[in-house]
């Protein structure tokens, strides 16, 4: 299976800024088709992002999604809205979108359901914060978090990736250790497995939380580890090029 190398922009760039990155990035992309290449731009550079990446085997995908497909809810934006842009993946459940702005696991799960229903990808993130990490909690809160997104949706797996990412790692320059993401990542692959035994091992394991280009090499050793989900680092198109070619 390809491994997925994903660039999650956050809040960051305009438009002209995602029209210079693309360019630039764009260079240094060489046989896109030995690994999967994902950028997640904000909302605003879709579409520009979606102009500049056709033809070009770089996959482009949202950070948020509604669940529903249209009505009344001022200020989101629904996934077939962002299938017409071009968007084959979306982020869901960002530990931000859990912490800074409350998203539970009821609405995760809807939007997972939502997802699936109207043939767009998800990128479930699950993760412990760190005093659930020193209270030995981790096994316990990633699997709640994977339980509830995936009720009553388990046979569909496949059509999902997780990426791990440890809330004390996001942004704060200490990662995990390839060895504990590693051991995460088997938990994760043994729960999946017990969820759905019939599934064909489809969904990649990410890591994410300070990957940059002088670690990501060490975590692509493992065959557990299933690709990167990228933030800082992958702000600059040269710095993101290093990680999606560290394997
Ligand atoms: P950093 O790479 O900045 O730690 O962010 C990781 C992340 O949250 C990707 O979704």
């Amino acid at each position: 299976m390809r491994r997925l190398i994903a660039a999650n922009w956050k809040m960051n760039k305009t438009v002209k800024e995602t029209e210079e990155y693309i360019k630039k990035f764009l260079k240094f992309v060489e046989h896109p088709e030995s690994r999967e290449i994902l950028i997640c731009p904000p909302f605003t550079s879709l579409y520009v992002a979606s102009q500049l990446l056709q033809g070009t085997g770089v996959k482009l995908g949202a950070q948020n999604c509604h669940y529903e497909k249209g009505g009344a809810y001022t200020g989101e934006i629904s996934i077939p809205m962002l299938q017409e842009l071009g968007c084959e993946y979306v982020i869901v459940g960002h530990s931000e979108r859990r912490h800074i702005f409350g998203e539970t696991d009821e609405l995760i799960h809807k939007k997972i359901v939502a997802c699936l229903e109207m043939g767009m990808r998800p990128i479930l993130c699950v993760g412990e914060k760190r005093e659930e990490r020193e209270a030995r909690m981790t096994f316990k809160v990633i699997e709640t978090q994977i339980k509830l997104a995936l009720a009553g949706v388990e046979e569909h797996i496949d059509k999902i990736d997780i990426a791990y990412e440890p809330v004390w790692a996001i942004g704060t320059g200490t990662p995990a250790t390839p060895e504990n993401a590693v051991e995460v990542h088997t938990f994760i692959r043994n729960l999946l497995n017990e969820l759905n035994p019939n599934n064909e091992g489809k969904t990649r394991i990410l890591y994410g939380g300070s990957v940059k280009p002088d670690n990501a090499k060490e975590f692509m050793k493992y065959d557990a580890i299933g690709g990167l989900l990228v933030g800082t680092a992958s702000l600059d198109p040269e710095s993101f090029s290093k990680i999606v070619y560290s394997f």
